[in-house]
């Protein structure tokens, strides 16, 4: 596939694919391979909305990640595992050792009777079997749904349900730091309410005993040892759902973003090796969980797509010490490194001396992505563990978006700290006003929306059409609503400044509003309650509750933190809490949330208009206990 290689080039490349998309995007497909041609390389509208790349074509992600390579690259590493606990063995797999253990699995899950279409729910540690289970399901076309192992027992039922998963993929336990997490516990406790579950698969991690159900459990180990390793890979068509991944939004249950197989495969190889400027034999690591789709795209597909060595690492940056980062670094002698600004900012607050004794001149090319990254962090990272020569890709991007939209091309594209600068070959970003009109020229702000479909975009909410056309194409009639707002600089620059919705973006982990309020009125004492985001230094934004309760008890503010653990999972717990006499309701009920964030923020300078208020003496009471 032909690389972009200067500033030049991208500016062509840009043209040809606003010029003239289906052909730009055809040649891209053309890189890959294909066991029938497409009859159309682009069909779509904005309204119903209906989006097919490479209608007619078939293919498989699994063979383009794989067997593809086999006869130039069988014995070139694919993953590099790297353990919690860094005395452990790393482990690695060649391309060929990795197919062949996907071959076995797809042959497991066929064994199983899992066919096309039928839905794979795996809740895996990072291992390299997680990578296994879904090129596994790739393989033979079962869609994953792959969710985060640090989601409840309440969390992982929900998804498995919406979904009506037929199989579950975990593991005994996992070691995150020197916690052990009981996987397959909250994997049982899930399954006490998921009827479609036929079987589920444990994989060994950490020999924790276990609870086997008869029938319904089988070891991962077993099944593999029994198997057959030839497998071919079912051709899918190109339109043929890939996976679902679930993601939060402002309101209602979390939505299960569905992404086809050609068009995103073609997306994700593109934009790795592109964004990245990825070179053969290039160790990447990205510190992405494998249940998010940073995972998904750019530890998983993005680089096996291209051949590429990819790092799983199970553990955490700050375990055994701070410098746990900067060791791999040296340690895998890793050429990109992709994470989180809430890392970046993490390991900022510990301090250099972490950097003593690190080499860290593999490094060539450094990668943002959750969440808007901090001028401060960004010159942070860029100097620190950079050195000053590493250009930094500030990628902007989502779940719904499948790969990367807006984002600097490395050494291609001139920088400028804190922006995510300039849309990638087949993006059309533009910025809307409040009446929904398109905002022209530069040196201005407002919600960023894209006006043409790029293939990577997911196609629909699983089972929801119509919530899908509501949530992201009823705002803005023709156009993607991303539900970000941006800044166009007077040079043409993006900058993210954040959602423009109720949703909360916590150490790069999106959580709705909504989702926490539910979960902290499932409390007995609670009546009513009310989550806004507030800046926070290291996480980006912390959740804040201001909560009404029948009556006090004891430990109230630390059971309530609890049920959002139990509900959610760890990482949606609210940072602060306050038990409110009421919130500041309009005349209709509504929450005049506006309010709650600026109390939040401790900014109560200027509240606007409360004159609407059904009770403005409300508003007094909770800056009072806010201690403001
Ligand atoms: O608000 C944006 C923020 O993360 C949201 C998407 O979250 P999620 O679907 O979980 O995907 C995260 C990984 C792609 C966006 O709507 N976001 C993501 N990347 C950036 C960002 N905000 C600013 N700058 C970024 N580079």
């Amino acid at each position: 596939m032909q690389q972009i290689n200067s500033f030049e080039a991208y500016i062509k490349a840009y043209q040809d694919s606003v010029e003239n998309p289906e052909q730009f995007w055809s040649a891209v497909a053309n890189n890959f391979h294909w066991t029938k041609p497409w009859e159309t390389s682009l069909e779509w509208n904005f309204t119903e909305p209906n989006i097919k790349w490479f209608a007619g074509g078939e293919t498989n992600l699994s063979y383009n990640c794989l067997d593809r390579h086999l006869a130039t690259k069988a014995n070139h590493t694919a993953i590099i595992f790297e353990p919690n606990n860094p005395d452990e063995k790393v482990r690695k797999l060649t391309y060929q050792e990795l197919y062949i253990e996907v071959c076995k699995f797809a042959n497991v899950l066929q064994s199983l009777g899992v066919k096309k279409g039928d839905r794979v729910c795996i809740y895996m540690p990072m291992v390299p079997e997680g990578a296994i289970a879904m090129l596994a399901c790739a393989r033979i076309g079962a869609i994953h749904s792959v969710v985060f192992a640090g989601f409840s027992a309440t969390s992982l039922a929900d998804r498995i349900n919406d979904s009506a998963c037929k199989i579950l993929i975990t593991a005994d336990a996992v070691y995150r730091g020197d916690k052990l997490v009981a996987l397959k516990n909250i994997a049982d406790e899930a399954l006490e309410n998921c009827p479609s579950i036929e079987h589920c698969i444990i994989y060994n991690n950490r020999n924790e005993t276990v609870n086997i159900v008869p029938n319904r459990d089988l070891w991962w180990h077993d099944q593999m040892n029994i198997i057959s390793a030839e497998n071919l890979s079912v051709p899918m068509d190109a339109e043929a759902p890939l996976f679902i991944l679930y993601t939060s939004g402002s309101t209602g249950k979390p939505k299960g973003v569905l992404h086809t197989t050609g068009g995103y495969m073609i997306y994700v190889g593109y934009t790795f090796l592109n964004v990245f400027n990825y070179r053969d034999e290039e160790i990447f690591w990205c510190t992405a969980d494998i249940g998010w789709v940073t995972g998904h795209s750019y530890l998983i597909y993005g680089p096996l797509l291209n051949g590429a060595t990819t790092i799983m690492f199970e553990g955490v940056p700050n375990y055994p010490n701070a410098g746990r980062f900067w060791e791999m670094v040296d340690k895998h002698q890793v050429n990109i490194f992709y994470t989180a600004p809430t890392a970046i900012r993490a390991l900022e607050a510990c301090g250099t001396q972490w950097f003593e004794g690190k080499n860290l001149s593999s490094l060539r090319v450094l990668g943002s992505v959750g969440e808007p990254i901090n001028e401060e962090a960004w010159q942070w990272y860029y100097n620190n563990v950079g050195h000053s020569n590493c250009p930094i890709v500030d990628t902007w991007w989502q779940t719904e978006t499948g790969g990367i939209l807006i984002s600097p091309i490395a050494g291609v594209t001139p920088l400028k700290p804190a922006f995510a600068t300039l849309p990638l070959p087949g993006v059309q970003p533009v910025l809307m006003d409040t009446e929904g009109n398109e905002i022209e020229g530069n040196d201005v702000e407002g919600n960023l929306c894209i006006k043409f479909p790029w293939p990577g975009m997911s196609r629909s909410l699983y089972g929801d059409h119509e919530r899908f056309r509501q949530t992201y194409y009823n705002t803005y009639q023709n156009y993607y609503f991303t539900g970000d707002g941006a800044r166009r600089d007077a040079e043409g620059y993006y900058r993210i400044t954040g959602r423009v919705d109720d949703v909360i973006n916590v150490s790069g982990h999106r959580i709705g509003t909504g989702e926490v309020e539910d979960a902290i009125n499932g409390h007995a004492s609670v009546v009513e309650s009310a989550v806004v985001g507030y800046q926070h230094d290291i996480k980006g934004q912390g959740i804040f509750a201001f909560v009404i309760i029948t009556q006090h008890e004891e430990n109230l503010v630390q059971q309530i933190k609890d049920i959002v653990s139990k509900i959610i999972g760890p990482f949606a717990r609210p940072e602060k809490i306050i038990i409110v006499p009421g919130l500041p309701k309009t005349r209709s009920g509504k929450i005049m949330r506006r309010i709650l964030r600026k109390i939040a923020e401790g900014d109560v300078s200027n509240l606007g208009d409360t004159s609407t208020l059904l009770d403005p003496g409300v508003v007094e009471e909770i800056k009072r206990l806010a201690g403001l």
